[in-house]
């Protein structure tokens, strides 16, 4: 049973050994770019529109209660409690530089079995979570062909469980119109299917160039959402600001569950630890600075998008881009639309990056088959792994729906969140003296406090997001007695 919880030394950590290890190219104005590239994407350009109007099923039942105009406050709370984990992310990214992420910080901490929970827990964040930015990319590209007079045919760019789940009729009515194939109605996002095999590619490029790329589409989507917020703030008119919030705090609070979407990937970078120069210093301004940057952003997007429309013009795919429809700078909005379609593709990037190195660390570890460690020769970079992740989400993304993917995303990133959390005050209390570049300040208050907060977000999520979550864990855990458990290098 011990052996279950056995821990990984740090200073183990530290020395990655004779096996393969990655390349450190990469600098803390790089981080800071990956740490915006990551976060600001599907949440903002996509569900930010479901947080402000809410959602409600094929029956007519309500899923989520909107916040309205008080969005900015689910904005604040997210915030507070996203800068509360970073810290604790920083403490232990500097600590325990290694590609893992979180996955590696348990592994030292809470123990082996704790550390491949959360390993398992972190393909939520980052594959599923990129199968909701695949499909959300896929439908700012249709806006984009339309503004060309271009028409996808509707079965080539929605996916079977978006019909399947769409509270509108004649959505749901393609299941019965749409082409079929040995009887199954073929409903697919190729945008969405395309896009992700397209940043596979890039990736299997190389670190370093993966980086620049990503440079060039931050730049991009600044500008677009700083393009939104100069017109939108010409066409607000605060009769829209009324009622404030017309679901109370439980709209703030389910509001915010959603579109925590919006800030995950903060945390991501930490998965590029071993590319890092000086890591130490360099994590800790990547973190905490991409997530000051994002946050200032997001507040303005918020007060600014719920000032223009009515918040219940809000529940579509594109809610920025019909706002600006909306109010008559149809326009403007198509080039914000290209804009979300490349920041989406830097997150995209960002934890498609992600994904791999957290396969790559788990092999390496024997928890995973040994195959998946393989670097490239010359790119130095975990090809298979990488390949293996594009394929996956893009499979995904070609049938899958957004908001049941953001759900599922949102709670497994709050709980690796959480056990982050954690995990930084049984390091302090196991291993009060070894070296800490970064230490979070009042410790006691800020770790006890995320882990509160997280729980507290997660709570504002469906049932259903809850359900499908412990399913997958148990799945998680299965894997681990028949695999993991007998082919772990710490246990041998
Ligand atoms: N925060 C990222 C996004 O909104 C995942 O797309």
């Amino acid at each position: 049973m011990t052996q279950l919880f056995q821990r990984k030394p740090i200073a183990s950590l530290l020395e990655t050994g004779p096996g393969p290890s990655l390349k450190r190219v990469l600098g803390a104005g790089d981080l800071v770019m990956l740490a915006i590239g990551a976060v600001i994407g599907a949440g903002i350009f996509g569900a930010i529109g479901t947080a402000a109007a809410g959602q409600v099923g094929p029956d007519g039942s309500v899923i989520r209660y909107g916040a309205g105009p008080a969005l900015v406050f689910s904005f604040l709370l997210l915030g507070g409690a996203c800068a509360l984990a970073a810290l604790c992310y920083a403490e232990l990214a500097s600590m325990i530089p290694q590609a893992g992420s979180a996955y590696a910080y348990a592994y030292a901490t809470l123990g082996e079995l704790v550390a491949w929970i959360i390993g398992w827990d972190l393909i939520l964040e980052y594959a599923v979570g990129n199968v909701a930015v695949a499909i959300s990319w896929g439908d700012y590209f249709t806006t984009l062909l339309r503004g060309f007079s271009i028409e996808m045919p509707v079965w080539l760019s929605t996916g079977y469980r978006t019909a399947l789940l769409s509270a509108n009729p004649d959505v749901r009515g393609l299941i019965d119109t749409a082409p079929r194939v040995f009887g199954v109605p073929l409903l697919v996002n190729l945008p969405a299917f395309a896009i992700v095999m397209a940043v596979t590619w890039l990736l299997l490029r190389g670190a370093r160039e993966s980086a620049r790329a990503n440079t060039v589409m931050v730049v991009v989507k600044l500008l677009a959402l700083a393009l939104f917020l100069a017109v939108g703030l010409t066409s607000i008119d605060s009769s829209n600001y009324a009622p404030f919030a017309p679901n109370g705090f439980t709209g703030i609070h389910q509001g915010a569950a959603i579109v925590f979407f919006a800030y995950i990937g903060f945390d991501a970078i930490s998965t590029a630890a071993e590319e890092t120069r000086d890591p130490q210093r360099n994590l800790p301004i990547g973190i905490l600075g991409g997530l000051a940057v994002c946050t200032l952003i997001y507040v303005l997007v918020g007060i600014v998008l719920t000032g223009m429309v009515p918040y219940q013009q809000l529940a579509v795919a594109d809610p920025l881009s019909r706002a600006l429809e909306l109010t008559g700078y149809t326009g403007v909005g198509w080039v914000v639309a290209l804009g979300a379609a490349v920041s989406m593709t830097a997150v995209l990037l960002v934890f498609q990056y992600g994904q791999p190195r957290i396969f790559f660390a788990m092999a390496r570890d024997g928890l995973l088959p040994a195959w998946a460690a393989r670097v490239d020769q010359r790119t130095r970079i975990p090809y298979v792994t990488t390949l293996f992740t594009g394929v996956l989400v893009a499979l995904a993304s070609l049938v899958g729906d957004a908001a049941e993917t953001y759900d599922l995303t949102n709670i497994g990133t709050l709980f690796a969140f959480a056990l982050v959390c954690a995990g930084v005050l049984v390091l302090r209390v196991r291993e009060p003296e070894r070296p800490r570049p970064f230490r979070v300040p009042l410790v006691w208050m800020v770790a006890p406090l995320g882990v509160a907060a997280c729980l507290f977000i997660m709570v504002g999520l469906p049932y259903q997001a809850w359900e499908r979550f412990g399913l997958w864990l148990v799945i998680g855990i299965a894997i681990y007695a028949s695999y993991g458990y007998r082919n772990s290098k710490l246990r041998a």
